[in-house]
């Protein structure tokens, strides 16, 4: 197994330093929970006697159809909740374990580059080879599929809006990246973790959305960033009716459904109120104004057009080393994101406002002197 990115990153931060008076911009960790409707909901269910046995395999059927809607309103997406919904343990276990179905020895995984750290994983278990589809902020971030293996593929990962390169979407991507998996087979795999975390009055779009998606692929929705709840674990497996089936079955195979409680309050959050997605979403265009009001007179023109993290290009003599030892504050190197990612570093939003203000500061000293 290759080294695990954020492992490691943790561990290169412990032995750097003592912790003291560190600002760490270097986590995707949101900063702030679930709306109180959905912490209750958790709590009185695990006070009935009722729910602590095994759950249902497949998940309560309640929770699959409570996406199906939330992607009907929110995407304009038909699902079929029985067939077209998976529940996972979070999207972190999608992205690996799709892998497994979806790849045999040998065959190739097509990642964007930058990727998000995690999807190297699954190719690696899976014992299949790993190509690149280019993704260029010279080419809009659009992934240049001339330049993606047409042979033996058997998946491409996407991922809008982009962990690290924080974009939406570029127009036509979906209607390429349809096109290329019929052309070659493949299956496409898009990671919607961040699909509401858009700014600037844009629409979230799903990939399902796109004409003929569901023949060919599946997109991963997970609860933790658009609702604060990424030490829950859960999260989903939807669209293409066959992969679905498939990453059930392992499933079914590997674990037991998710503690019944926990589903439940995935329910109140889903068909609940919405107004901690829009508030949540808001605080990250908030802090994203104020960090390009500070760096981009440093660093020249940023992107950030959703999620909640900001991808730069660091100044000549300027390492991730550099700013933690020191400048005194952690960001994530560039290395850990795909061949293209040296020289660059990802700086997360999801901190509070006072800890961004300071890790603001001691970047702007840390660039400022290298100007
Ligand atoms: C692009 C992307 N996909 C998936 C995940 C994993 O999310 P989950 O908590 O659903 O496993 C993350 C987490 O940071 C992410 O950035």
């Amino acid at each position: 197994m290759p080294e695990q990115y954020f492992g490691s990153l943790l561990g290169r931060v412990a032995s750097a330093t003592d912790g003291v008076s560190l600002i760490d911009l270097g986590r995707g960790n949101p900063e702030t929970g679930p709306p109180a409707h959905v912490t209750d909901t958790l709590v009185q269910a695990a006070a009935r006697a009722d729910v602590h046995g095994y759950a249902p395999f497949r998940g309560l059927p309640e929770l699959r159809a409570a996406l199906a809607a939330r992607y009907g309103e929110t995407y304009g997406v038909t699902l079929d909740a029985t067939d077209e919904v998976a529940i996972l343990p979070g999207t972190k276990t999608a992205i690996v374990e799709l892998c497994l179905v979806l790849a045999e020895d040998g065959q190739t995984v097509v990642l964007p580059d930058p990727y998000y750290p995690d999807y190297p994983s699954g190719p690696a278990l899976a014992g299949a080879d790993v190509a690149y589809v280019p993704l260029a902020p010279g080419n809009g971030w659009r992934p240049d599929f001339s330049r993606a293996p047409t042979d033996n593929v058997a998946a491409v990962y996407l991922n809008y809006p982009s962990n690290p390169a924080a974009v939406t979407a570029p127009e036509g991507t979906f209607e390429n990246a349809i096109a290329y998996a019929r052309a070659t087979g493949a299956a496409v795999v898009h990671d919607f973790a961040y699909g509401d975390l858009v700014f600037d009055g844009r629409e979230p779009r799903s990939f399902l959305a796109t004409p003929g998606a569901k023949d060919v692929g599946v997109e991963l929705f997970s609860m933790s960033k658009s609702y604060g709840m990424a030490g829950w674990r859960v999260g989903f497996v939807v669209g293409n009716a066959e992969i679905v089936e498939r990453i059930n079955l392992l499933n079914d195979h590997c674990r037991v459904g998710i503690f019944r409680p926990i589903q439940e309050a995935c329910i109140a959050a889903l068909a609940g109120p919405q107004d901690s997605v829009a508030e949540r979403r808001d605080t990250y265009q908030r802090r994203r104004d104020r960090v390009l009001e500070v760096l981009e007179p440093l660093l020249g023109p940023l992107t950030c057009e959703g999620t909640f993290y900001i991808w730069i290009k660091l100044p000549e003599g300027v390492t991730f080393e550099t700013l933690l030892t020191e400048h005194r504050v952690v960001v994530a190197p560039g290395e850990g994101f795909g061949p293209s990612g040296a020289g660059h570093a990802r700086l997360s939003l999801a901190v509070d406002d006072e800890t961004l203000e300071l890790g603001l500061e001691r970047l702007a000293s840390a660039f400022d002197a290298a100007r």
